[in-house]
């Protein structure tokens, strides 16, 4: 087993005048303080949007880690954090690119050891989506995270899926869960990975493929994706992240997805735009990632509305919300405010999120009756 490892003392927070921990967050704020007219229109928006049910597709669970559960788990599991609080560690929070956001990611889930951790984080994000009314998750996990630092496979499943178990039982949200593979490994770690997954099959719908995305094209994975369908899993990805447009042509025809996990390169390309929208595949899109990630420099140059446009099968998600500074619902709120999204494009939006999940038909049925009716009633 590795050594587990803090998070590393004074990194990127000792000496640096920090930016504001979410820039989505301050830009809501300053948005409402703008004058009494703004701020009626913004509250009704939010309210709006609070009340839409909606299901989440593009959620890595390792990604609700709160600074203040990371801080709790980490005294429970005995791991001396370098950050002396959860002010210090918040303020690290301020990405350049995708990689600097999955190093601190990475090491944030050291703190990950027993069943009862990975349980905590999992019941924690489904009262998340209890309050904002997610009436449907499918949730990532990275085994490899885990495994790879010694903690069994086993460890990591049972607890989330106890924790999905009550989320069905106590809060009546549903929930599908997706294993990734991390795509900065080699080939043999992911066939080990899906081999260990196929006495879960139960329990995992679908093999999807995270992290680094540049270097780490989806033809890597080509066999891996193969033998995973031949076992009976569907398949998505992420690409078109920071990758270009042809990563999400691979991702299509070589791993047949049935999926993409953002896709805003997809915009480049107007033969791709074409080929997504003829055959709706969707894209599970996540602005406020985008935004702290810097794939994009502002959520006015955000090209979701551009993908709807297009008549692309387009949803919104929150990746890693307790990086990114927002679940789903502010990043409905951060993307209507900055793209000028009508009451119609939002209810749009929360009816893809239904038809492109793994749901059965008569539960999509049920869902997107149920949205229109809000709509009906809230238009
Ligand atoms: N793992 C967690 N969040 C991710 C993201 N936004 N892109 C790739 N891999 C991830
Ligand atoms: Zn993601």
């Amino acid at each position: 087993m590795k050594p587990v490892t803090g998070l590393i003392e004074g990194m990127k927070v000792e000496g640096l005048k920090s930016r504001t921990f979410c820039r989505a967050k301050a830009f809501i704020f300053k948005k409402n303080r703008n004058f009494d007219g703004k701020r009626n229109i913004m509250t009704t928006l939010s309210e709006f949007i609070h009340g839409l049910p909606k299901a989440e597709l593009h959620l890595h669970i390792e990604g609700t880690l709160e600074p203040e559960l990371l801080f709790q788990l980490a005294e429970r599991n005995h791991i001396q954090l370098k950050y002396p609080s959860v002010e210090a560690l918040k303020k690290a929070y301020k990405f350049s690119n995708l990689q600097e956001f999955l190093d601190l990611y990475y090491e944030g889930a050291n703190v990950l050891i027993e069943e009862q951790d990975f349980y905590d984080l999992t019941w924690d994000y489904l009262e998340k989506c209890k309050e904002q009314n997610v009436v449907h998750t499918e949730i990532f996990f990275d085994p490899q995270t885990h495994t790879e630092r010694g903690i069994l496979f086993a460890t990591v499943i049972n607890g989330i899926n106890r924790a999905l178990q009550d989320g069905r039982e106590k809060l009546g949200i549903s929930s599908k869960l997706i294993m990734c593979f991390l795509r900065h490994l080699d080939e043999a770690s992911a066939f080990q990975t899906l081999d260990e997954a196929l006495d879960y099959k139960d329990l995992i719908v679908a093999v999807g493929l995270d992290s680094s995305e540049k270097g780490n094209p989806p033809g890597k994975f080509e066999r891996v994706f193969a033998k995973a369908r031949e076992e009976g899993f569907l398949t998505v990805a992420h690409a078109g992240e920071e990758g270009p447009a042809s990563f999400v042509k691979d991702a299509v025809d070589l791993l047949k997805i049935i999926r993409i996990d953002h896709g805003i390169a997809a915009i480049q390309d107007e033969f791709l735009l074409a080929e997504l929208a003829q055959k709706q595949i969707p894209l599970t899109v996540c602005p406020l990632s985008n935004l702290e990630l810097r794939a994009v420099d502002q959520l006015e140059n955000h090209p979701l509305k551009k993908l709807m446009d297009h008549g692309l099968l387009v949803t919104v998600n929150s990746d890693d919300p307790a990086y990114f500074g927002g679940y789903v619902n502010e990043n409905y709120l951060a993307s209507a405010e900055a793209l000028g999204l009508s009451k119609a494009d939002l209810c749009q939006l929360a009816k893809n999120s239904v038809i492109a999940s793994l749901l059965s038909e008569p539960e999509k049925e049920h869902h997107i009756n149920a949205i229109q009716q809000y709509c009906s009633e809230n238009a």
